[in-house]
């Protein structure tokens, strides 16, 4: 790969594991050259890699196996929700954690265990509860006071009694973006652990409320182990002052999700094993420090999973050069089909399919269509000298890009394309004008 360095492990590749080079020069994913890719799809083309998936939530499996076999992966479905995609995570013996009706209603039509499933969300529509309870699903993650309200009620109305984690706000700074940080005091998300004793003084009165676990969730693209190791933790030490209190001994704590990739060679991610290590050390240690049984483990990745096996394909259009100063490479994607660098500042990493062999290099920004000066995906980045029909590759756009997206300006949503090793299959079909127009009135 020109310009991009391999780094140790499969997990820190900024792009999918099987891509290579082919004689013609030609960006090639697990035997597919994305230039034929684009020729059959056309472009904004987003491809998934099933292979860098499955490679990715095995090193999840083989770490926790090998280090605490008591667990349970929820794939965060948020991080890119379809129903190929959520089948691929139920055959893998993979849990999903949804956030919405949306998420739920696909894991549903895609067959998922329905036992597997955990619904989290801080504003649940009674509509959302309802349909999660009528499914029987695995548990829902209570996140507030109001949303205690409505679980007793319907749960109550439905006649049945439902698993339920509660959701803490731990308290840990981490070193992320302001938007993607979750665990700290000031969040919306999870109760204040000061307000456990009232949950729990509700909670104990239910005759239709079922506390399984605690669940906390930090935030996303972490590069360290020890907040994940102080949220095990935290949580252990509020289990046992339920199991004190009120005589209920917990069977499942869930540290959420959040381990980081990369998207650019600075980003330094932690090995999956060194996590797996730390987190059911430091588990094993606390439980029998405090006189609890080891509960199970959840964990919720979604980036870490998807990330890496995704790609953006664009082609380039306007080219323009300010005088002295930049080149703008202006492509037919941007901010509606990844949303990140306009959100939060998010940095890529991207190569041009068609001429993967070029030595002359330039430093370029690439600039999305949208109508807003914000929508650059990639400010200064060496490339390739491109020309109109060249194709821009973006690496590590699979999580919370397709999931992120949007029909800003009307542009239809790109076409997703899921390869392996045999064949190239469309997954989502891109949008039509008249899909666009179709609820208009
Ligand atoms: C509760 C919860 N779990 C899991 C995740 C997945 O995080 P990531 O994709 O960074 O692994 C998120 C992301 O926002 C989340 O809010």
């Amino acid at each position: 790969m020109p310009n991009l360095e391999l780094k140790k492990n499969e997990l820190q590749k900024l792009y999918p594991i099987n891509t290579a080079i082919n004689n013609k020069g030609h960006l090639v994913i697990s035997g597919h050259d994305v230039t034929e890719l684009v020729k059959s799809y056309g472009t904004p083309l987003y491809i998934i890699d099933e292979t860098t998936f499955k490679y990715n939530a095995n090193e999840y499996i083989n770490a926790l196996k090998k280090h605490y076999d008591n667990y349970l992966i929820l794939y965060a479905g948020k991080s890119f929700a379809c129903k190929r995609i959520f089948k691929i995570a139920n055959a893998m013996g993979l849990g999903l954690d949804v956030v919405s009706g949306g998420e739920l209603y696909t894991a549903i039509k895609a067959g998922f265990n329905l036992k597997n499933i955990y619904f989290h969300g801080n504003n649940k529509s009674e509509d959302e509860i309802q349909m999660a309870i009528k499914n029987d699903i695995g548990r829902i993650v209570c996140d507030n006071f109001y949303e205690l309200e409505l679980l007793q009620k319907n749960a109550k109305e439905a006649n049945k009694v439902i698993d339920i984690l509660i959701r803490l706000t731990p308290g840990i700074e981490c070193h992320t973006h302001e938007y993607i940080k979750t665990g700290h005091l000031d969040s919306k998300f999870g109760f204040d652990l000061e307000y456990l004793d009232v949950v729990m003084k509700i909670i104990v009165n239910s005759k239709n409320l079922n506390l399984k676990g605690l669940h906390s969730h930090i935030g996303s693209q972490i590069f360290e182990i020890e907040p994940f190791v102080d949220s095990v933790e935290i949580l252990l030490d509020q289990c046992k002052h339920i199991k004190d209190n009120y005589n209920i001994e917990l069977s499942e704590i869930d540290i959420g999700g959040g381990i980081g990739i990369s998207y650019t060679t600075e980003d330094d991610p932690i090995s999956i094993d060194k996590w797996a290590q730390a987190t059911t050390t430091r588990l094993k240690e606390r439980c029998k420090t405090l006189g609890l049984n080891p509960p199970k483990l959840i964990c919720e990745p979604g980036r870490s999973l998807i990330a890496p096996a995704g790609v953006t394909v664009y082609e380039v259009g306007s080219i323009k050069q300010v005088p002295n100063e930049r080149k703008f490479i202006s492509v037919d994607g941007g901010m509606a089909d990844n949303p990140r660098p306009i959100t939060y500042q998010a940095k890529y990493t991207a190569v041009v399919a068609n001429k993967m062999n070029s030595k002359e290099l330039e430093k370029v920004t690439i600039a999305g269509r949208y109508c807003e000066t914000g929508d650059i995906l990639i400010k200064d980045i060496e490339l390739p000298k491109v020309t109109h029909g060249d194709l821009i590759t973006v690496f590590s756009t699979g999580a919370y890009n397709y999931s992120m997206s949007s029909n800003y300006n009307l542009a239809p949503r790109a076409a997703c394309v899921l390869v392996n090793n045999e064949k190239s299959e469309v997954i989502i079909e891109r949008e039509t004008y008249d899909d666009i127009i179709s609820k208009h009135k």
